[in-house]
């Protein structure tokens, strides 16, 4: 950017950013311009190509799709340099610890690699069920059921159970997962601006009339901004409206509550106060899929319905054992969640002590640092890279432009010398 001038910067990062339609385009159906059907001519392949091109002529090195040769965990190795890692969702350290990896290969041995279709039709193995009692036990519902992705979990259930009549509303920092389900579901579908409780309250008041079922979406913590929503205000809001409540703990699983448990023990609710409780399985639980966690008749309907379940394989053997381990060591050992959540708060506090703008992060596993401009965030990750710290920028359009961050997650396994040296080294470069 450097010798630019202030137009021509402005130009650049317009075309950075790109238009903000999805997808293969929208908008009016296109002229025909050739007679050939060319992956080229997407809108979608085409903004790739301009940020691609901006970025080039920027100078600035692509931050996406790093290669770890080793285990990323609180460090990694990024081709050939050994890094402090903050891109990582690993959040109590489990991935490759040896009890976890030895319950993944025995499984192996036991059933092989995969079940190979749907639990439904080819039935299920021992692995399945245990893992899911577990879950079940956590939240003290009456069962639970697995899936083979956390996105695809939440697409499928929200997508199966609601319908035209309904209505979705969603908090609007809500993942893509619960956006894409809304979508899927052909509800009629409403956002409420971040945490705010009397939007909801009013937006239910005007609407509940006029629909059949209603859904409310939130996360336990919100993974953009590291905050939580008040789940007694949720709760009470749902009930005055009978509508259905469904929290997604993919980032709150193993960090909130002394346990680990998540924002019910953190914040004193009654898990049965939750319709739907969602999660994944490949954060915390050193695995992959994603889990829902509810009634006898929630989990019937997904069951025996869900296409995601029905029409999808089971979840491979060695990552049903490997999330099951996992819980069992998050059971047993509470001093990992301890060990997270003092690092996430030395994390904030030594950060908001340097001026940094860390949003309204409560420092638990994910703080951001906004620096307000996507060419900023990319560029500060690139020159963080080389100075040993991987950290991921989100820019534009995941987030707002005047938001851009570099978003750092924490774990279990930092040290507080390793966040202290990357604070001091991000206060250097800003
Ligand atoms: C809040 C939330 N829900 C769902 C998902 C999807 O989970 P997975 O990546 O395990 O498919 C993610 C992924 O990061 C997430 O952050």
């Amino acid at each position: 950017m450097k010798g630019l001038s202030r137009d021509r910067k402005m130009a650049l990062i317009n075309r950075f950013r790109g238009p903000k339609t999805g997808g293969g385009g929208g908008g009016q159906p296109r002229r025909r311009q050739t007679a050939r059907a060319r992956f080229e001519d997407f809108d979608a392949y085409q903004r790739i190509e301009v940020q691609r091109q901006a970025s080039e002529r920027l100078n600035i090195s692509n931050p996406f799709f790093r290669r770890h040769e080793v285990r990323a965990g609180g460090t990694s190795r990024i081709d050939g340099v050994e890094c402090i890692n903050f891109s990582n969702y690993d959040y109590l350290g489990l991935n490759g610890d040896p009890r976890v990896s030895a319950a993944a290969e025995k499984a192996i041995a036991e059933y092989g690699t995969s079940v190979s279709a749907s639990r439904i039709v080819s039935g299920e193995r021992p692995i399945h069920r245990e893992l899911e009692r577990a879950i079940a036990d956590l939240y003290q519902t009456d069962d639970a059921i697995t899936f083979v992705s956390g996105h695809a979990t939440n697409v499928t259930t929200i997508g199966h159970l609601f319908g035209p009549r309904d209505l979705i509303v969603h908090d609007s920092l809500i993942h893509n997962s619960a956006l894409v389900g809304a979508e899927l579901s052909g509800a009629k579908r409403r956002m409420f601006p971040h945490n705010d409780w009397d939007a909801l309250d009013r937006l239910l008041t005007e609407q509940r009339d006029q629909v059949d079922r209603v859904l409310i979406v939130i996360e336990g913590l919100y993974s953009m901004d590291g905050d939580m929503p008040d789940l007694t205000r949720a709760i009470e809001i749902k009930k005055r409206h009978g509508a259905f409540l469904m929290l997604d703990e993919a980032h709150a699983l193993g960090v909130l509550g002394e346990r680990g448990c998540g924002t019910w023990e953190a914040q004193g609710i009654d898990p049965a106060e939750v319709d739907i409780w969602m999660g994944t399985m490949s954060k915390t639980l050193s695995s992959c899929g994603g889990y829902i966690a509810g009634n006898t008749a929630l989990i019937e309907m997904l069951r025996y319905g869900a296409p995601g379940f029905v029409y999808s394989v089971g979840l491979a053997p060695p990552l049903a054992a490997a999330a099951l381990a996992s819980l069992t060591i998050l059971r047993d050992e509470p001093e990992r969640v301890a060990r997270l959540q003092a690092n996430g708060r030395h994390f904030l506090d030594a950060a908001k002590a340097r001026g940094i703008n860390t949003g309204d992060s409560e420092g638990y596993c994910v703080t951001p640092a906004i620096l307000g401009s996507s060419i900023k965030a990319a560029n500060c990750s690139n020159a963080m890279l080389d100075q040993g710290i991987n950290v991921q920028p989100i820019i534009y359009p995941a987030v707002e432009e005047r938001a851009a961050r570099l978003r750092f997650f924490l774990s279990a396994e930092h040290t507080k010398e390793q966040i202290d040296t990357t604070l001091d080294r991000l206060q250097a470069w800003l």
